[in-house]
């Protein structure tokens, strides 16, 4: 499946000097076809919503960044899109199709959720890939990406990399529909 969504995030990826090794959702079937959502009142429901709001989140964070003069390393832009690709990527356990080809949620969202998944599935994925500084740097901004516990974080943002990816998602999740409040 092509993904312009996805086109977008590799050659970001490309520009900061990303591992290859973790952008391997991007030429995965199942991530550019997930939904971002398991209810049509939610944020990015439907096929392909998952990488759209992912794309979303990585841009408004780099713009976001340089709009308020972050001048940040290239170690940090790489921070900004392994970040922004694994927030989230906990969904695709998440949501299934049901009998009738509608996305639902599935008994893993009810018992994980999609952040303890996507906290594992990146710790899984860096492990002996990345130094020990960057893989917590990101693992917090994935804890952190709902900002409050009330609204299912772990942990609240400590870092401006968990500030911008929260405030992204709850933008992307946010304007994707004006009539609802969603917590990306
Ligand atoms: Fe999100
Ligand atoms: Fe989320």
């Amino acid at each position: 499946m092509l993904s312009i969504y996805a086109n977008v995030i590799r050659s970001r990826g490309a520009d900061f000097g990303c591992d290859p090794r973790l952008l391997h959702y991007l030429d995965d079937n199942r991530f550019l076809s997930w939904s971002g959502s398991g209810t049509p009142d939610h944020h990015h429901y439907g096929t392909g919503g998952l990488v759209q709001h992912t794309c979303e989140v990585l841009t408004i964070s780099l713009e976001s960044a340089r709009l308020v003069g972050l001048n940040f390393a290239e170690n940090a832009k790489q921070a900004i899109v392994y970040a922004s690709l694994y927030h989230d990527i906990g969904k695709l356990w998440s949501y299934e199709l049901d009998v009738l080809g509608r996305w639902a949620y599935s008994r893993t969202n009810k018992e994980q959720g999609h952040i303890a998944r996507s906290y594992h599935e990146w710790m899984k994925d860096s492990a002996g890939v990345l130094s020990d500084y960057m893989i917590e740097h990101v693992a917090h901004a994935i804890l952190a990406h709902h900002g409050f516990k009330d609204w299912g974080s772990p942990v609240t943002p400590k870092t401006r990399l968990a500030w911008l990816i929260h405030s992204a998602d709850y933008m992307s999740a946010n304007l994707s529909n004006p009539l609802e409040t969603h917590h990306g």
